[in-house]
């Protein structure tokens, strides 16, 4: 047959990206040095050489969580996939898991675990504020989960959840300590074997810096055992563990099965990103994000605008959620920033759509001029966006 359908003109235009400063809470922009790695020409995913950089990614992994952890791999997806990966392997259908919800991944994490016939049971914190380990406790003693789930950096709220203490009680009542580092990892302390967690994950598009699309994740010992000796297999054939462990070499296997077809050009991207945090330390890099949140918050104060998050210690230093100011519509003052001066910031998400405006300041973006600029753009914001249109 002739086709019928011809190509698509704007196939045959050449495309155009728009430089900007992606200054939300995510992705965030992406060095020249991490770019330029994932230029790199394709090499197969069964290639000795990418075994070896996937071995490097490992130890990369094993450095920015803090843990000894032989169950360490990326996954090939988001975040998203990342706590899939985590409540499918762990979680059978009928057991109970325990939710932490003072945020949007919160829900996303009960509505995964519903998806898949557990009993979730939910402890909430509005948010902008966190649960207190004494309210944990009661809630592990009474519904008697497998998995608690925590998100360290809530960045629909911007609070920084405290941590210690909570992997003892998970394992006082034989709970398995799951822990969101997504919008965290790499610019707060975390110190995943020291403070008992068992699986933690994170996303290669925040503090990382690397393109969305690899989702780093570590299971502990104790992980392992209940995962590998599970009734049922997980619903999901891609994030079975078993296959992934297989694939990433962390099961003792001599050889490695193909599964699927890993995204090549991501690990050599997530490899360079893990080397720029090794070079620079993770000590600096926590230190460098706090000094840079500080300058901010200040610097919004003195705008007059009120911060979402009361609590300075709770204050995530990657992610700031900032009150909509009074008689402000916050879309004008998003479309404004991105306008004029080609920042994205961005709305709230989930619980705090509507109430806030988030500023993201993530690994190579951590700067006091990057904070500065953003600044500059909100305050030609309250100056020209109109009150009165609300
Ligand atoms: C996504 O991670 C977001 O917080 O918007």
């Amino acid at each position: 047959f002739p086709i019928s359908i011809p190509p698509p003109a704007c196939l045959l235009q050449p495309f155009e990206v728009p430089h900007r400063h992606m200054f939300g809470p995510g992705p965030s922009d992406v060095p020249p040095r991490v770019l330029a790695a994932g230029a790199r020409p394709i090499i197969g995913h069964m290639h000795k050489e990418m075994f070896e950089i996937m071995d490097h990614i490992k130890k990369g992994i094993q450095y920015a969580f803090q843990t000894q952890n032989n169950m360490t791999i990326a996954v090939s997806g988001s975040g998203h996939t990342a706590m899939e990966c985590a409540i499918f392997n762990t979680v059978e259908p009928g057991e109970s898991v325990l939710m932490a919800v003072n945020g949007i991944w919160g829900e996303r994490a009960s509505e995964i675990a519903e998806r898949i016939g557990a009993k979730v049971n939910t402890i909430t914190a509005a948010p902008g504020s966190f649960l207190t380990n004494e309210v944990i406790e009661e809630a592990l003693a009474k519904h008697k989960p497998v998995i608690f789930f925590l998100t360290h950096g809530e960045s629909s709220s911007g609070v920084i959840h405290p941590i210690d203490g909570i992997g003892d009680l998970c394992l006082k009542h034989n709970c398995l300590f799951l822990v969101d580092a997504v919008a965290s990892l790499g610019g707060a302390p975390l110190y995943m074997d020291k403070q008992g967690i068992d699986i933690m994950y994170t996303g290669s598009q925040k503090a990382l810096n690397s393109p969305p699309g690899t989702a780093p994740i570590s299971f502990s010992e104790r992980a392992c055992k209940k995962m590998f000796n599970r009734k049922t297999k997980p619903v999901s054939y891609f994030l079975d563990m078993t296959w992934l462990a297989n694939y990433w070499g962390c099961d003792g296997k001599p050889a490695r099965m193909y599964h699927h077809t890993g995204p090549v050009s991501g690990f050599f991207s997530l490899r360079e990103s893990l080397a720029i945090l090794s070079e620079m330390g993770l000590e600096d890099s926590w230190r460098r994000h706090k000094e840079v949140a500080e300058h901010l918050h200040k610097g919004l104060e003195d705008l007059g605008l009120k911060l979402f998050v009361d609590d300075k210690n709770a204050r995530l230093p990657t992610v700031t959620t900032i009150v909509v100011p009074g008689g402000y519509d916050w879309k004008e003052i998003v479309a404004y920033a991105m306008k004029h001066h080609q920042i994205e910031i961005s709305g709230g998400l989930g619980p705090s759509a509507g109430k806030v405006l988030r500023v993201g300041l993530m690994g190579c973006n951590s700067s006091k001029a990057n904070a500065d600029m953003v600044l500059a753009a909100l305050g030609d914001a309250l100056k020209s966006c109109h009150k009165s249109k609300v």
